[in-house]
């Protein structure tokens, strides 16, 4: 298969991932831009972002949402009481659905999954409520089905997961703290059986510990754990 028939996958730090589709659809998940100490600043963002998913309300994956999707031209696409607060930030237009739910965006069936954590939205009058934490699955039209947990613990329904969607690459938080941490991961792989794991939210700050080192020690040998650092890209 040729590089322009697979999906670029590249870590911004943190949470926040961009997603390129043979298709040409560009969807960015999670964007943490202006705040993230990790986010490497040669990057430069596609002009066109068609879609922005955003996983729950902490600011630190939905900071840059409304701003990137201004500057451009992408829909948020969010659990729905996240996607109207959104709204109410200023993005163009968003795409409201639950967990359960399926949309087509561009070529890629998103589907809204479970992921266990809190989610309230916090400005300047206080913290709102905006949904539950969710995850994504991402199954790109002829290629991948990919995973973005978002922020959770381990829990038991990832095998729900896994059966009804079979993703291949997993994006797993492993910093532990305010996520699960590698022992807790590598559980989750046990449940998701993936043939990759891209390890997100970790090493952002101190009190994210959890490296890859330590959950590629953890993982059947099948298991591939990518030790990438932010920039770096993977082809699925
Ligand atoms: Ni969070
Ligand atoms: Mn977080």
């Amino acid at each position: 298969m040729s590089d322009s028939q697979r999906t670029r996958i590249t870590w911004l730090g943190h949470a926040t991932v961009l997603v390129q589709t043979p298709q040409g659809t560009n969807i960015l998940i999670d964007p943490f831009i202006a705040h993230n100490p990790k986010y490497p600043q040669s990057f430069n963002l596609p002009a066109k972002i068609h879609y922005v998913l955003v996983t729950h309300g902490h600011g630190d994956h939905i900071s840059d949402a409304a701003p990137v999707a201004k500057k451009h031209g992408a829909t948020v696409a969010a659990i729905y009481e996240l996607a109207d607060y959104l709204k109410a930030k200023g993005a163009p237009e968003t795409i409201g659905f639950n967990l359960g739910g399926t949309v087509d965006l561009g070529g890629t069936a998103v589907t809204m999954v479970d992921a266990k954590h809190s989610a309230g939205a916090a400005d300047e009058k206080g913290t709102h409520y905006v949904g539950v934490a969710t995850g994504f699955v991402l199954e790109i039209a002829g290629g991948p089905v990919l995973y973005h947990a978002g922020d959770t613990c381990v829990f038991g329904d990832m095998q729900l997961i896994r059966e009804l969607h079979h993703p291949q690459v997993a994006m797993l938080p492993i910093g532990g703290h305010y996520t699960m941490g590698p022992k807790e991961a590598a559980l989750a792989c046990r449940l998701l059986a993936p043939q990759t794991v891209l390890p997100i939210h970790w090493g952002t700050f101190p009190a994210l510990t959890g490296t890859p080192e330590q959950l590629a020690a953890l993982v059947a040998p099948s298991v591939k754990v990518v030790s990438w650092v932010p920039g770096g890209e993977f082809l699925a």
